[in-house]
């Protein structure tokens, strides 16, 4: 049959609109099913699809399966696409003028209705612009001398990442900070008040202090960190979430050992606002601003290469050979074309810094084929929430104009539980994504374990290797990577790239050559400046890195002179040592701190900002607070009895007693030179002091 004759047995336009929108609806369903919704025999049917099928209009593929009735699977092309739209214009268009002409005669005037223009263009759903938050240069410029009089938040860096996704539109289709009742649907279910789904909530924490500064209806200016303004706010909702079901529900536990809870519980402002944002600046970034892209410019790049198809690649780690296989094989897998996404916002306390990740990226790109993969940095604050944040992924992913997302074993996971356990199923996040697959609008391209089979010089995904018993399957696990760069052991070429290797080391020397911070609590009296000082000198002795004491006494003589011992204020001088504690570890040096530092959860805080560069270890001068009063070292608790000094630690202030140190040293009967040395043992033990 010619196309001439084909189009000749074209239905009517009205049947062609009905058929066409069926096959976008439905394009799965079976010939009878799609027969029935149109009202119309199979034998009708099927001249129809052959008809279309001749015109363009419609792809016939081959069905897997045994039922011969089902063969063939019929799909909309994009000329198909095209003319269904034009159909519908043209039908808007006759009764715009039925319209008009009635009420002609009614009204003896036109309607003045504006006649359809046919959309020529049809662009494909992901590459058509997404909507933005932000406002025009010239109305910024007013908006911004306006916000200037306004109460001011001083985002945080988690904010600000998320503000930056919701002005590009990267968290479409959200406006702004969620409401309430977007909030709790969130929580609940994963969808927002309407229906739409959305996992993760993303929401404006603030202190009570602010909060009550704020009136509903009011504007508010959101500030970055250096006091610019990036948007403004109109606070419709305020209200105290409830954390611990929030934990429950969006992480799975209320256990403060995965980063997110512990993030809500111990980092979070208590109180949450929302309502919607007008962008007026995207965040400033001075670090890799040719790799970074918003949804709109990654759209309107793959346009530009005609790129339809595009599967993104999630990492929050460098990339090595295994990876660069797997992300090899699912472009492959879906015809597509591969964009290589990394987050740089914020990741899991702990991973490998971006800069570093961003080098090893680059030096990997060059292994792809350029014509077919790029790569851009997302901003984005990952929450490790593995199931519910795969299917965020995907809606950011989608956002972004991709059409397929990689979905791993255990994405994002958080690590273990305080049982040691994991708080996910390792299939969990594919098993959900493929539950919500069609209202993410992204396809999910599971991730293969890939190991190397050493005979056949290759990787392979794990599952597909027929001959396990006979052949040495190599793989190296994330925890022994770390061991072996911490350990300055080899790293093997099949393993990852040399690029990728010298650099790792380069921001990753051995432990023995990494700064860290000892960091010594217990009352006062107990021991902890004699031990801190005998430590100083075995390891000043020692050379090779800088030593620094931060001990109680000279710390609030300098650093926090104004402060006195209320909670706020022993809190305040904490973070300030644990602050000056993490830029000598970042920078190579050894901090040793010795301040009384009674309160574990500001402990843990100051852990966790100075693990990001290096170690901590914990030593608690576990001196009974009987012994530390007999020996009455200052004459401090005498007058502490009397009344004379308040507040004071373990007579009329708390203690929270170190419950995971790294090291409980008790000074009753051992000498101090005794309790250094059991210190250093523990470093030599951790690796961070060995032998030249
Ligand atoms: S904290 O809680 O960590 O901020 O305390 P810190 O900076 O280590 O300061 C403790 C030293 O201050 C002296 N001092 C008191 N300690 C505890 N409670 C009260 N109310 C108090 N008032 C003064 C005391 O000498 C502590 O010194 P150390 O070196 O611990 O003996």
């Amino acid at each position: 049959m010619n196309a001439q004759h084909a189009i000749a047995n074209l239905p009517e336009e009205d049947d062609l609109f009905l058929l066409l929108r069926q096959l976008d609806v439905a394009p799965e369903a079976s010939q009878r099913a799609t027969a029935e919704a149109l009202g119309i025999s199979l034998g009708r049917l099927n001249a129809y699809l052959r008809a279309a099928t001749e015109a363009g209009l419609v792809s016939k593929t081959q069905r897997a399966g045994p039922d011969k009735r089902q063969r063939f699977a019929y799909a909309l092309t994009l000329a198909g696409a095209r003319e269904k739209a034009k159909l519908v214009d043209a039908f808007l268009a006759r009764k715009f003028a039925e319209y008009d002409a009635l009420h002609a005669e009614l009204t003896g005037t036109s309607s003045k209705f504006v006649p359809i223009k046919h959309r020529t263009e049809l662009v494909q759903n992901n590459l058509a612009p997404i909507p933005e938050l932000y406002v025009s240069y010239e109305s910024a410029q007013k908006l911004k001398v306006e916000a200037a009089d306004l109460t001011s938040h001083d985002l945080t860096p988690r904010q600000i990442c998320d503000l930056e996704l919701l002005m590009n539109g990267g968290f479409n289709p959200l406006k702004g900070f969620l409401s309430e009742e977007d909030y709790n649907g969130v929580v609940e279910d994963m969808r927002l008040a309407d229906g739409t789904l959305w996992p993760m909530p993303i929401t404006l924490d603030v202190n009570d202090k602010f909060a009550d500064s704020v009136e509903l209806g009011q504007d508010i200016a959101l500030r970055d960190q250096e006091g610019v303004i990036l948007a403004t706010m109109t606070v419709t909702d305020k209200w105290v979430p409830n954390k611990a079901r929030e934990a429950e529900k969006v992480f799975g536990a209320d256990d403060d050992a995965h980063p997110a809870v512990n993030y809500l519980h111990n980092h979070a402002g208590s109180v949450y606002l929302g309502g919607p944002v007008t962008g007026i600046q995207q965040p400033v970034h001075y670090d890799f601003r040719a790799r970074r892209d918003t949804p709109n410019e990654l759209r309107s790049y793959f346009r530009k290469l005609g790129w339809r198809k595009v599967v993104a690649f999630q990492t929050r780690n460098p990339l090595h050979r295994a990876h660069q296989e797997l992300t090899f094989r699912a472009a492959k897998e879906a015809q597509a074309n591969l964009l290589i996404h990394p987050i740089v916002g914020m990741t899991k306390p702990g991973d490998v810094d971006h800069f570093t990740r961003v080098r090893c990226y680059e030096a990997v790109l060059d292994k792809y084929p350029a014509s077919t993969t790029t790569m851009s940095l997302l901003n984005l604050a990952m929450r490790m929430a593995g199931p519910r944040e795969a299917v965020w992924h995907g809606l950011i992913r989608a956002n972004h104009g991709c059409t397929h997302f990689i979905v791993g074993r255990d994405h994002a996971g958080p690590g273990k539980n305080s049982a040691g356990e994991d708080f996910y199923g390792p299939y969990d996040a594919q098993d959900l994504y493929r539950a919500h697959q069609s209202e993410i609008g992204c396809e999910m391209v599971d991730f293969k374990h890939m190991v190397y089979v050493q005979e056949r010089a290759q990787y392979e995904p794990a599952d597909e290797i027929k001959d396990k018993d006979n052949v040495t399957i190599l793989n190296i696990s994330g925890t022994e990577l770390r061991r072996r760069l911490a350990e300055g052991l080899e790293i093997p070429e099949w393993f990852s790239f040399p690029e990728v290797v010298k650099e790792l080391r380069r921001t990753k020397p051995p432990r023995s050559q990494q700064g860290f911070t000892v960091f010594f609590t217990g009352f006062s009296g107990s021991g902890k400046s004699t031990i801190a000082n005998a430590l100083m000198v075995k390891l000043m002795e020692m050379g090779g890195r800088p030593v620094t004491l931060l001990d109680g006494d000279i710390v609030r003589k300098n650093l926090s002179s104004e402060l006195g011992f209320s909670k706020e204020h022993r809190d305040l001088n904490i973070r300030r040592i644990g602050y000056v504690a993490s830029e000598i570890t970042k920078n190579g040096g050894i901090a040793i701190c010795a301040p009384i530092a009674p309160y574990a959860t500001t402990r843990r805080a100051v852990r966790e900002d100075i693990e990001q560069y290096g170690a901590f270890v914990e030593v608690h001068v576990a001196t009974s607070i009987e012994e530390c009063e007999r020996r009455d070292r200052k004459g401090l608790y005498k007058l502490a009895r009397e009344g004379k000094i308040k507040e004071f630690t373990g007579i009329s202030d708390p203690y929270d007693v170190p419950q995971n140190p790294e090291l409980s040293v008790e000074t009753e009967n051992v000498d101090v030179d005794n309790c250094a040395h059991q210190v250093i043992l523990k470093l030599e033990s951790m690796g961070l002091i060995a032998a030249e």
